[in-house]
């Protein structure tokens, strides 16, 4: 992956080389940092880059950040517009993943969350698909569990606790399937490594409530108003048991990393025909449209990158003339 051009770092836009720690910060050490994922998709008809839902993530990110006890200096609309001049610094014409940080900079040794300073951080690069194949998963029940909220806040998209996604994921990998689906400490299913679950069983769609030690999904909350409102599928947050994947019609993963994937063989058994099923395949083309800004419903969830900054030149263009 090529390194990106700049970063949003120390409260401006700088060359990424400049945007550089040492090896004694603390969140390297203690993985005391929390972050966001967030997709920027490329229209071409517009000629328009959208940044999918940058308030509800940089929301969940502050609040990430309450969870390790930082005050930052930012508000979402301040971290949207941080983020905004990056994307227009990059120039990227193609779907782009951007990466917010808020870490504890402090060298210094010592396990703590209290009397450090926190730092922010931005980059974004381009990016397609997270998975190679996203239509026909294969995934397997882990048998690591996923962090209860009394180790670490799963509502929190805590930086340490990404280790226990790694983990998952690598052996799920080594063994030869595409994705883990993590149970909780109850044995309820929580989440894939890095992404939400879905099952749809007799035309109702179900996904883990949060109380089930998942990180409240921004994609899982568009999905949930997507199959609800635009597809006419009843949706259930309730707590969901190994076998009723396994019996499944239908089942997915969502987030913003994954998009929507499709799953359609866990350990090996098929889920339902053992391939990807009409809702999955439904709500997967209107997500698309929904993320690049071509349902006009969906249009405020889409913040364009560029639409303002030809409004800006456009307007100074017009003064220097009159001038
Ligand atoms: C552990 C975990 N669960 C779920 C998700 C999905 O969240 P979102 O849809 O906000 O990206 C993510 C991140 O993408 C994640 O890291």
């Amino acid at each position: 992956m090529a390194l990106p051009r700049f970063a949003f770092f120390r409260g401006s836009v700088v060359p990424y080389s400049e945007a550089r720690v040492g090896v004694m910060t603390h969140a390297l050490n203690y993985g005391t940092a929390v972050f966001a994922g967030i997709r920027a998709y490329w229209n071409p008809d517009e000629a328009e880059l959208f940044v999918f839902r940058p308030a509800d993530h940089f929301r969940r990110f502050l609040e990430s950040a309450r969870l390790l006890d930082m005050t930052l200096p930012y508000t979402a609309e301040d971290l949207t517009d941080a983020l905004t001049a990056l994307l227009r610094a990059e120039l990227h014409r193609e779907d782009c993943y951007a990466r917010p940080l808020a870490f504890y900079g402090d060298e210094s040794i010592g396990v703590r969350l209290h009397n450090l300073t926190p730092e922010v951080s931005i980059i974004a690069v381009p990016y397609g698909s997270y998975l190679d194949n996203d239509e026909s998963i294969h995934a397997t029940f882990s048998s690591w569990r996923r962090v209860d909220d009394t180790m670490i806040p799963p509502r929190g998209k805590i930086a340490g606790a990404y280790v226990n996604s790694a983990f998952a994921k690598t052996d799920a990998q080594r063994a030869g399937f595409d994705e883990a689906i993590v149970l909780n400490q109850d044995g309820h299913v929580s989440e894939g490594s890095a992404a939400n679950v879905f099952i749809v069983k007799n035309g109702a769609a179900i996904t883990p409530p949060v109380t089930d030690n998942v990180l409240e999904g921004i994609t899982q909350r568009t999905v949930i108003e997507l199959l609800r409102d635009r597809l006419g599928i009843p949706v259930l947050q309730r707590s969901i048991d190994r076998s009723e994947v396994t019996l499944a019609d239908e089942a997915f993963f969502c987030g913003t990393g994954v998009q929507i994937a499709g799953v359609t063989r866990v350990d090996h058994r098929p889920i339902g025909t053992g391939r990807m099923g009409p809702v999955v395949t439904a709500l997967r083309r209107l997500y698309f449209d929904v993320v690049r800004g071509r349902v006009p419903e969906y249009r405020p969830w889409c913040h364009p990158v560029y639409a303002d900054a030809t409004a800006l030149s456009e307007r100074r263009e017009k003064s220097r003339q009159t001038s």
